[in-house]
C-alpha cells in the first residue's frame, strides 16, 4: 500500500485553539504593501502533491517548489557540490559566494540556542530540516535575488535567504522530486516572514486548489475576500495537542460521536489523517451509511487502504457522488464555522476506476493525537494562513481561474 505523504513538520504545525472569537478580516491601513501571485501546478491523485516555479538567481532560473505551509525553510537541492541530491527537474543551484554567516539576524531564527552549530560569527550558517514523513534536508543558507511581480504592477528583485540542500533523504513513496520545498509556515526564516520584514508584502499566505488540478497561491493581502469564515491559529509550539483547539464532525447533517477533535492545517500533507478513535468511528459512519446501495469493497485496489467499486467503472468521484454523504468540520470555539466537505473533498477516483477514501488512519504513520486536514479537504476553497492576527480562514472559491496579477 502507498501511502503518499509530503513535508509535513509537525513541530512547525499551526493548530487551531480554543481562544478569542474571529470576526470578519477588516484590512489594516498600513503601507502600500502588495501581493504576489503564483500559479500552482499538480494534483491530490495522482500526483499526490502540488508545486509553484520560483526564478531564483541572476540570471533568474526557474526551479519547482513543493508547497508547504507545515514548515518555514524554503531551500533548493545545491551544487555546492551535492553529497546526496534526487532526480529534480532542473538542474542544481549552484551558489556564488553568497553564503551567509552565523552572524545574520537569519542564522538565529534558524537555530535554537541548545542546538546551534555555529561556533564564530564568521562560520558559514548550516541548516539542517527533518519532515514527518522522515524526509529530511541539510545545507547551508544562502541569499539570492528572486524577481517578483506584484498585483500592483510593480516588479521588485528582493534578496532573500534560503537553503541551499546538498544532502537530501527522500522517504521512498515519495512522489515525482522537486527541486526543493517552499516553506510557507509563520517563522521568521520563511521566505514570507522575510518579504513582509521588507514591507514589500503582509504576513499572509492563502492558496487556492483546485479539484481539476492546479490553482494558485498568494503571499499578501489583497486577494482576501470579505466573507472569510476565520478561526484562531495556536502558536507554533504545539501545546498538549489534547487541549489544544477542536473540531466537531457532522456526517450527512448531523452531529456525529466524533468531538472536540484537534485539528492542523497542512499543505503539504496530500491527504487527511485522523487518529484512530476518529478514523475508526467515521469509517463505520460511512460504510453503514453504504449499506444496502450499489457498490462494493475493492480490496485489490491499492491506491488508497479503503476502495469501493461500483457496478461500473468510475471515471470521476462525481460519478460516485449520490452514493456517499456531506462531512463538516465545526469549529465551536469560532463561532462555530463550518469546513464542509462535499465527496470530491475526501474521495479521489482510481486509475482502477474506483472511488477511495482520502481520509488515512494516522496512527498508522505515527500520528496519534492530532488530525490533519491535508490538500484534498481544502479543494476549491480559498485557505488563507494570516500570521499577523493568528488566524486561518476559509471560503468557497473558484480555484481554476488565477486572479489577475
Ligand atoms: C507596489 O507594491 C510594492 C510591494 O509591496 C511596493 O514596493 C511598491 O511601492 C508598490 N507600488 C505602488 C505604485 O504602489
Ligand atoms: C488504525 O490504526 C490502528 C493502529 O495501527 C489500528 O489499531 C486500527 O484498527 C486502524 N483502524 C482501522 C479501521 O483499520
Amino acid at each position: 500500500m502507498q501511502v503518499i505523504r509530503r513535508s509535513l513538520l509537525l513541530v512547525l504545525l499551526v493548530i487551531l485553539c480554543c481562544c478569542s472569537s474571529s470576526a470578519f478580516w477588516k484590512p489594516k491601513h498600513v503601507k502600500s504593501a502588495s501581493t504576489v501571485v503564483f500559479p500552482v501546478h499538480g494534483n491530490v491523485y495522482p500526483k499526490g502533491y502540488y508545486h509553484v516555479t520560483l526564478y531564483i538567481g541572476q540570471p533568474p532560473k526557474p526551479y519547482f517548489l513543493d508547497i508547504d505551509t507545515g514548515s518555514d525553510l524554503t531551500w533548493l537541492q545545491c551544487d555546492a557540490p551535492c553529497a546526496r541530491c534526487t532526480p529534480a527537474p532542473h538542474s542544481l543551484y549552484k551558489p556564488k559566494k553568497n553564503v551567509i554567516s552565523c552572524q545574520d539576524p537569519l542564522c538565529t531564527t534558524l537555530h535554537s540556542p541548545v542546538s546551534n552549530p555555529c561556533e564564530g560569527p564568521q562560520d558559514q550558517c548550516d541548516y539542517e530540516v527533518a519532515y514527518a514523513d522522515q524526509g529530511s534536508s541539510i545545507g547551508v543558507l544562502v541569499k539570492d535575488v528572486f524577481p517578483l511581480k506584484f498585483t500592483n504592477g510593480t516588479g521588485l528583485s528582493p534578496r532573500l535567504a534560503f537553503g541551499c540542500g546538498y544532502n537530501q533523504e527522500v522517504p521512498d513513496s515519495s512522489h515525482p522530486y522537486t527541486d526543493g520545498v517552499l516553506g510557507l509556515g509563520s517563522g521568521e526564516s520563511s521566505i514570507l516572514g522575510q518579504l513582509a520584514d521588507l514591507g514589500l508584502t503582509r504576513n499572509i499566505v492563502g492558496h487556492c486548489l483546485s479539484a481539476r488540478g492546479g490553482g494558485f497561491l498568494f503571499v499578501g493581502d489583497d486577494l482576501v475576500p470579505s466573507g472569510v469564515a476565520w478561526a484562531p491559529l495556536l502558536d507554533r509550539s504545539p501545546k498538549k495537542p489534547h487541549s489544544s483547539g477542536s473540531a466537531d464532525i457532522f456526517f450527512g447533517g448531523k452531529l456525529t460521536e466524533i468531538k472536540d477533535i484537534p485539528v492542523v492545517f497542512d499543505s503539504g500533507s496530500t491527504y487527511s489523517y485522523f487518529s484512530t478513535p476518529a478514523y475508526n468511528a467515521l469509517l463505520s459512519l460511512i460504510k453503514n451509511d453504504l449499506k444496502g446501495k450499489q457498490l462494493n469493497d475493492a480490496n485489490n485496489d491499492r491506491s488508497l487502504p479503503v476502495c469501493w467499486k461500483g457496478i461500473k467503472a468510475f471515471q470521476s468521484v462525481r460519478e460516485a457522488m449520490s452514493f456517499f454523504k456531506p462531512i463538516e468540520l465545526s469549529f465551536p470555539n469560532a463561532k462555530n464555522a463550518k469546513f464542509q466537505l462535499q465527496p470530491e473533498a475526501y474521495l479521489i477516483a482510481s486509475k482502477h476506476g474506483n472511488v477511495c477514501l482520502g481520509i488515512l488512519n494516522g496512527s498508522e504513520v505515527g500520528l496519534e493525537h492530532i488530525n490533519v486536514i491535508g490538500d484534498i479537504f481544502m479543494l476549491d476553497k480559498m485557505v488563507i494562513y494570516d500570521y499577523e492576527k493568528e488566524q486561518i480562514g476559509w471560503f468557497p472559491a473558484n480555484c481554476d481561474k488565477l486572479p489577475k496579477s
